[in-house]
C-alpha cells in the first residue's frame, strides 16, 4: 500500500486528532452530563478514566492503526487473519453510523442557531419564548432535517477532498480558531455574577452523588470525548507518519481535550447560575440556556455568534473523523472511490438522521426501550457500544497482539518512551480491561458490591 495517504506533518496529525476528540462531546455533552451527574465529583472520575484508561487506549488504537495502515476492519484482519477479531471492526463501523445519526442532528441545531444569531432573531424575546421556539423547531421535524442534511453534505465535502487536502487542512485552520473563540467566552464569563457558583459546581466535589451509573457515565464520556472504542483513532493513527512521536501526540491530544471540556464548563456554568437556569436541563442545556443568557448580556449578539460558530467548528471536525472511519472502510475494503464512498455514506446518514429528527416529533410512534431514536443512539453509543469496543480492543492488544509490534509502534522504533512501555502494557493487559468490565457489569446489574 505505497500510495496510501498520510498526514503531512506532526502538527497536522495533532490538529486532526485533536479536532476529532474536541467536539460536541466537550461543549454540548460534557456540560449537560456533568450537570445531570452532580458536577465536580463526576469530573474527577471522568479525569481518572481519561488519564488511566483513555490515554493508554488512545496509544493502543494509534499503534494498531499505524502498524497496519488500514481501516478499522482491515486492521484486525491484518493482525489476526484467520480469526473473528474483525468483529471489533464491524462493531466500530456500526458505532460510527449510530453516532453520526444523532451527532449530525445536534450539529444541525447548531447551524440553525448560528443562522438565528446572525439575523439577531433572539433579540427582544422573553426566556419563555426562546424555550418555546426551540421546542417548536424540534417538534416541527422538517426544520432540523434540512439543517442536518446541509451539515452532512458539508462534512462529506471535506471527506471527499482527501486526508491531507481535506481533513488535515481544515483542522489546521479550524482548531486554533476554536481555541481563540473559547478563550473569549471564558474571559467574558469571569465577569458574571454567577462566576463563583459556577466554579464551585465544577470544582467542589460532593462524593455522595457517586454511584455505579455515574461512574459508567464518566467512563462513557471519557471514551466519547476522546473518540475511542470504535476505530476512529485506529483510522487516524494509520495516517500518522512512522517516525512521529506518538506518545507526545497522544499526550497533547488528551490534554487539549480535557482542557477544552473544562474551559467549556467555565464558559457555560457561571452563565447558567447567573441567570437562574437549572444545570440539569439535559441535552437542550446549551441550546435553551445560552441564547437566553446572551440576550441579557452586553455584547450578547457577538457572543452568541461566536458561541454557535465554536460549536459548529467543533462538530464538523469531529463528524469528519467519524465519517472517515466509514470512508476508509469503503475505499480500502469495498474498493469504492473516495468520492462515491463519501456520497454513499452521506445519503445513508441523511436517512438515519432524518429518522432521529422524526422520532423527536411529539406524536411520533418511533420509540425503542421508551426512548426516541435520538436519545437511544446517544446512550447506546457512549454507554454500550464504545465501552464494549474499548474492552475488546484492550483485551486484543494486551493478550493477543505481538508485544514486539506494539512496542515498536509505542516507542516509534525505539526512539521515545521506552521506559514507559512496561507501564503501558500493564494497564492495557490488566487495569483497563478489568476496570471497564467491572464498571460495565455493575451498571447492567450483573455485578453487585
Ligand atoms: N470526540 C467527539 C466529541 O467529543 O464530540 C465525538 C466523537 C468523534 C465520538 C469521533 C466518536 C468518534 F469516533
Amino acid at each position: 500500500m505505497q500510495n496510501r495517504s498520510s498526514f503531512g506533518s506532526k502538527f497536522g496529525a495533532i490538529a486532526a486528532t485533536a479536532g476529532s476528540a474536541i467536539g460536541l462531546g466537550n461543549i454540548w455533552r460534557f456540560p449537560y452530563i456533568t450537570g445531570e451527574n452532580g458536577g465536580a465529583a463526576f469530573i474527577i472520575i471522568y479525569l481518572i478514566c481519561t488519564i488511566l484508561i483513555g490515554i493508554p487506549l488512545l496509544l493502543t488504537e494509534f499503534s494498531i492503526g499505524r502498524y497496519t495502515k488500514r481501516n478499522v476492519f482491515g486492521a484486525f484482519r491484518v493482525l489476526k487473519p484467520h480469526s473473528h477479531w474483525y468483529f471489533i471492526g464491524i462493531l466500530g463501523i456500526a458505532t460510527a453510523f449510530v453516532i453520526l445519526s444523532f451527532y449530525c442532528v445536534v450539529a444541525g441545531w447548531t447551524m440553525s442557531f448560528l443562522a438565528e444569531s446572525v439575523v439577531n432573531n433572539f433579540a427582544g424575546k422573553s426566556s419563555l419564548e426562546i424555550q418555546d421556539s426551540f421546542g417548536k423547531f424540534v417538534d416541527s421535524g422538517w426544520q432540523p432535517i434540512i439543517w442536518t442534511i446541509i451539515f452532512i453534505a458539508m462534512t462529506a465535502y471535506i471527506i471527499i477532498s482527501g486526508v491531507e487536502k481535506g481533513i488535515e487542512r481544515y483542522n489546521k485552520i479550524l482548531m486554533p480558531v476554536l481555541f481563540l473563540i473559547l478563550l473569549i467566552l471564558v474571559g467574558n464569563s469571569v465577569f458574571l455574577p454567577g462566576f463563583k457558583d459556577g466554579i464551585n459546581f465544577l470544582f467542589k466535589p460532593d462524593f455522595s452523588k457517586i454511584d455505579g451509573s455515574v461512574i459508567l457515565e464518566a467512563l462513557g464520556q471519557a471514551f466519547f470525548s476522546m473518540s475511542l472504542g470504535m476505530g476512529t483513532m485506529i483510522t487516524y493513527g494509520s495516517y500518522i507518519r512512522n517516525n512521529d512521536n506518538m506518545l507526545s501526540t497522544a499526550g497533547s491530544v488528551a490534554l487539549t481535550d480535557i482542557l477544552i471540556a473544562l474551559l467549556a464548563g467555565v464558559a457555560i456554568f457561571p452563565a447558567v447560575f447567573s441567570f437562574g437556569i437549572s444545570p440539569t436541563s439535559g441535552p437542550e442545556l446549551v441550546f435553551i440556556t445560552l441564547p437566553n443568557i446572551f440576550l441579557q448580556m452586553p455584547g450578547g449578539y457577538f457572543l452568541s455568534l461566536l458561541f454557535f460558530l465554536l460549536l459548529l467548528i467543533a462538530a464538523v471536525t469531529s463528524a469528519v473523523s467519524i465519517m472517515e472511519v466509514l470512508a476508509a472502510y469503503c475505499t480500502e475494503e469495498l474498493k469504492i472511490s473516495r468520492r462515491k464512498s463519501g456520497i454513499l455514506i452521506a445519503v445513508i446518514i441523511m436517512a438515519m438522521s432524518s429518522l432521529c429528527c422524526i422520532s423527536q416529533m411529539p406524536d411520533s410512534a418511533i420509540r425503542i426501550a421508551g426512548m426516541n431514536l435520538f436519545d437511544l443512539f446517544d446512550t447506546l453509543s457512549a454507554n454500550y457500544m464504545m465501552i464494549i469496543g474499548a474492552f475488546l480492543t484492550t483485551v486484543f492488544a494486551g493478550w493477543f497482539m505481538s508485544k514486539a509490534k506494539l512496542r515498536n509502534e509505542f516507542t516509534s522504533g525505539g526512539l521515545y518512551g521506552v521506559k514507559l512501555f512496561p507501564v503501558f502494557i500493564f494497564i492495557v493487559k490488566f487495569v483497563a480491561p478489568v476496570m471497564i468490565a467491572v464498571i460495565f457489569l455493575s451498571k447492567i446489574g450483573l455485578l453487585r458490591f
